[in-house]
């Protein structure tokens, strides 16, 4: 059958009135493609190690070293809250996700452990963060920007106990546990940005900047299972 040039005309105008009723809405994740990769990834990160330091936490339990199962409980709880900010953050620009557990986390002994957690942190903080910060920066997307920024600063209050964690574990650690179980009385997290603290500020969140009373003072129990 031939068309009429009549048609011809009647189908060109009706072109893009099919296509305006028939293409795809643009969703909002389609302007920030490399934060919602680089958001997707992080959030496996922080879960991953929330799941790491539960099972670390449960070890130590087990084998005597209260103070560092309680230091692994307070951390669980703050890359829990570091997960969900980046949850949260997708999820506001249509993209969900969902985690299996992590089956292959590795695990040794609670010296190793120890030893194993603070060279990730070390290398969260210097590496990891600052990489995904550069990748997200172009898209100007700032609430991400803002998650991101609160989890590499909470990670960096802990440098100090990292830093001593790596100088005297290897050698001391029965030494280092000790020291561990006596200096730590409470721990606190900040459920806004997952800052952990052993005492509360007096005023605002350092990483955050939002209220004292947003920290919740961690249960030695939580996460044991
Ligand atoms: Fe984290
Ligand atoms: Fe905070």
């Amino acid at each position: 059958m031939l068309l009429s040039r009549r048609d011809i005309l009647q189908l060109l105008l009706l072109t893009p009135l099919i296509q305006f009723f028939y293409s795809k809405p643009a969703k909002a994740s389609d302007n920030f493609p490399e934060t919602v990769t680089a958001l997707k990834e992080g959030h496996k990160a922080e879960a991953t190690a929330h799941q790491r330091y539960v099972l670390f936490g449960r070890l130590a339990r087990e084998n005597g070293y209260a103070g560092i199962a309680y230091l692994y409980t307070s951390l669980a709880s703050s890359e829990k809250i570091h997960a969900e900010n980046y949850k949260r953050i997708l999820g506001a620009m249509g993209v969900s996700v969902e985690l299996l557990p992590e089956t292959s986390i590795p695990i040794g002994d609670t010296k190793e452990n120890l030893i194993y957690a603070a060279e990730r942190e070390l290398n969260s903080i210097n590496i990891t963060y600052p990489a995904i910060l550069e990748k997200i920066k172009a898209e100007s997307n700032v609430d991400a920007i803002k998650v991101v920024e609160y989890s590499w600063s909470s990670h960096k209050q802990h440098l100090d106990i990292i830093n001593k964690i790596r100088r005297w574990s290897p050698s001391f650690f029965e030494t280092v546990a000790r020291k561990i179980d006596e200096k730590t009385d409470r721990y606190f997290v900040c459920e806004i940005c997952g800052s952990t603290v052993t005492e509360t500020p007096q005023d605002k969140c350092p990483v955050c900047q939002q209220a004292a009373t947003s920290y919740r003072l961690i249960s030695p129990e939580e996460f044991m299972g």
